[in-house]
């Protein structure tokens, strides 16, 4: 087990990486004293897996739980189903001293996290993540929100978990293609912040190491080590600091935006734009072959795609990527390797970008 403390201005946030859901009630029971109110939002199959023992867990801890369900999928992250969670926080009568907990990935995480953040202007969160991506990614940090049907996370606000329970075991009924959306994160952290993982990947082998217990939590420990130190020193995103963190996505969101979200899952996407953006670097003289090859060879053994389907429209693409919220006056705006471990953000033109388009077209 390992924790990570990160204090942010207004807050403190406490992540347990390798608790056990039995656990999880006596943490509870030191953070929220009392036996407070406890809403833990969730999907009908998580509830059926793991209903029980979350419920055991919070009831140890004094609190008093109910549950709130939403449909699974991206397009039940809405303002509806906010609406309907609202309804819920009334019924079940939960007042500022109340507790919120997401039980499951990031469409609960980011959706009742939401929620807490704007019910009677905020109810403390707790975060019990259980996809891969989740637990490396989406329950640290404090973003919060929902989609619009026009655009995806528009509505949102920056509210931090006291707590994230971490729980690798909960990843052993997660199907196969969650976990390799959520190693394209977790690769993701080796190339931008920690080459020792990118290395440990490379050994064990990504899939495998997502599979055997005790390496599990070590690779989720450090993504999670690395995601913290980032969030944590530049909590609303205003210092340019977290853009590392989107190492991949610039390409990866064109991408899922030109294809409607779904001809790639989010990981599938991300993939690719690392593999792009490797490929700008090389192109610049910023990144080796060595390294670009040693990216190609991870996420071939994470079984995620290393070139598109379908060939994209260049003109087309140019355009969705000169939309992007990191551009400056016109410019591109890439985060891009420099060595494993280690990237850079640069401004380049619409032709450079276009070299990682080059690179991954069928
Ligand atoms: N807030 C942030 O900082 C942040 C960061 C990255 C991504 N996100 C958001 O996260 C969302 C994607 O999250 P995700 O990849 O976790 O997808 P998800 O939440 O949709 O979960 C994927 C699927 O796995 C199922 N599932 C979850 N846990 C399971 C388990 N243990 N066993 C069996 N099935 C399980 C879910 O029911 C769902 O069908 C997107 O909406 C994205 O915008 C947010
Ligand atoms: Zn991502």
């Amino acid at each position: 087990m390992k924790e990570i403390s990160i204090r942010f201005a207004g807050a403190a946030c406490r992540i347990v990486i390798g608790g056990r859901l039995r656990d999880l009630g006596r943490s509870l029971a030191r953070i929220f004293p009392g036996g407070p109110r406890c809403l833990i939002v969730t999907h009908p199959r998580l509830k059926t897996l793991y209903g029980r023992s979350i419920e055991r867990s919070v009831r140890r801890s004094g609190m008093r739980p109910a549950f709130a369900l939403i449909p699974e999928g991206e397009t039940a992250k809405n303002l509806s189903a906010a609406r309907d969670l609202y309804r819920k926080c009334l019924a079940e009568k939960l007042d500022r001293s109340s507790v919120i907990l997401a039980f499951g990935g990031g469409v609960v995480g980011d959706t009742a996290g939401f929620v807490a953040a704007t019910y009677l202007r905020g109810l403390p969160l707790v975060q019990v993540p259980t996809t891969l991506l989740a637990m490396v990614d989406s329950s640290i940090g404090g973003k919060t929100g929902v989609d619009l049907p026009q655009a995806k996370n528009f509505i949102g606000a920056f509210h931090q978990p006291k707590l994230v329970w971490i729980d690798p075991a909960l990843l052993a009924s997660l199907p196969e293609r969650e976990i390799r959306n959520g190693l394209a994160e977790v690769i993701k952290y080796g190339v931008i912040a920690d080459r020792d993982l990118f290395g440990i990947l490379e050994r064990s082998g990504p899939l495998q190491a997502a599979g055997r217990r005790a390496l599990r939590e070590k690779m989720i420990a450090r993504c999670a080590a690395v995601k913290a130190r980032v969030v944590s020193r530049d909590e609303r995103e205003t210092r340019g600091l977290r853009e590392i963190l989107n190492f991949g996505h610039t390409w990866g969101h064109a991408i899922e935006t030109f294809t409607r979200y779904r001809a790639y899952s989010h990981g599938e996407a991300v993939a690719l734009g690392m593999r792009a953006a490797g490929a700008m670097a090389l192109h610049l003289g910023l990144w080796t072959r060595t390294d670009q090859d040693r990216l190609t060879g991870l996420l071939r053994r994470a079984g995620l795609p290393l070139r598109l389907k379908d060939g994209l429209p260049r003109k087309r693409m140019a355009e969705i990527l000169s939309r992007d919220k990191k551009n400056r006056s016109g410019l591109l705006r890439f985060v891009l390797p420099r060595r494993l471990g280690k990237v850079i953000v640069r401004t380049v033109p619409a032709s450079v970008a276009l070299k990682g388009l080059e690179a991954i077209q069928p």
